[in-house]
């Protein structure tokens, strides 16, 4: 049985186009795989700790191998248990929303909690950095405008290259990616891209 992690990162729930479309690969994907569990992490219901001034000094000391204060420790420990969660899953579905041409500031919260050495990264002096995690990654990018190549605005999709970039520092590099785009559309335009993206999310849902 495997464990496929999805990851909300819109807020706008029952409004929101990346959730609609990730529900369509939700479904699809739980009829081709009954036995598989499914685990939602819900960016915005999640108390995710402040990545603060501990945080960084437990990071910078086991990337240095000092011992951590007892402060560092605790950091550490939560740290450890937001990393587990997300280490522990086979694949990945992210639904991510385009924010000023990024990613929500949620989901970088998230990104900076659990792209940590020893957990989802490692380094080493003569091979340099490699990741830590494995599997498949389903990515729906939602966003107000369209980015696809020819449409003149690819220069300003920081979302699609941050985030992929991420992913493959990180040892995920075998991603799928499903766009619901233009949103901010007239609605016969919204409502076709909507349903393209449905479909494409359903055929990748099944096959995943
Ligand atoms: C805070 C905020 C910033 C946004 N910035 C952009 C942007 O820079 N470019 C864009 O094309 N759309 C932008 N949008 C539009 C969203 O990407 C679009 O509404 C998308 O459908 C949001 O995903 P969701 O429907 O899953 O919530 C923005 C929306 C919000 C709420």
């Amino acid at each position: 049985m495997a464990t496929l992690l999805y990851i909300e990162a819109s807020p706008r729930k029952q409004r929101s186009h990346s959730i609609k479309v990730a529900n369509a690969f939700l479904d699809a994907y739980r009829s081709a795989n009954p036995g598989d569990q499914i685990d939602l992490l819900d960016l915005w219901s999640e108390s995710l700790p402040a990545f603060d001034g501990d945080m960084i000094n437990a990071k910078y000391a086991v990337m240095h191998g000092q011992d951590p204060s007892s402060q560092e420790q605790a950091a550490w420990a939560e740290i450890g248990t937001i990393c587990k969660r997300f280490t522990d899953a086979d694949k990945y579905l992210f639904s991510v929303p385009m924010w000023n041409f990024g990613i929500p500031y949620i989901l970088k919260h998230y990104i900076d909690i659990i792209t940590q050495p020893g957990y989802s990264w490692s380094f080493d002096p003569d091979t340099g950095y490699s990741g830590l995690v494995s599997g498949p990654v389903a990515a729906i990018y939602s966003s107000g405008g369209a980015y696809h190549d020819g449409s003149g605005a690819e220069a300003f999709d920081q979302q699609k290259p941050y985030f992929e970039g991420w992913l493959g520092f990180i040892g995920l590099s075998d991603v799928s990616r499903v766009t619901v785009a233009p949103m901010l559309s007239p609605p016969d335009e919204v409502s076709a891209a909507v349903d393209s993206a449905i479909e494409d999310a359903k055929k990748l849902g099944a096959s995943f």
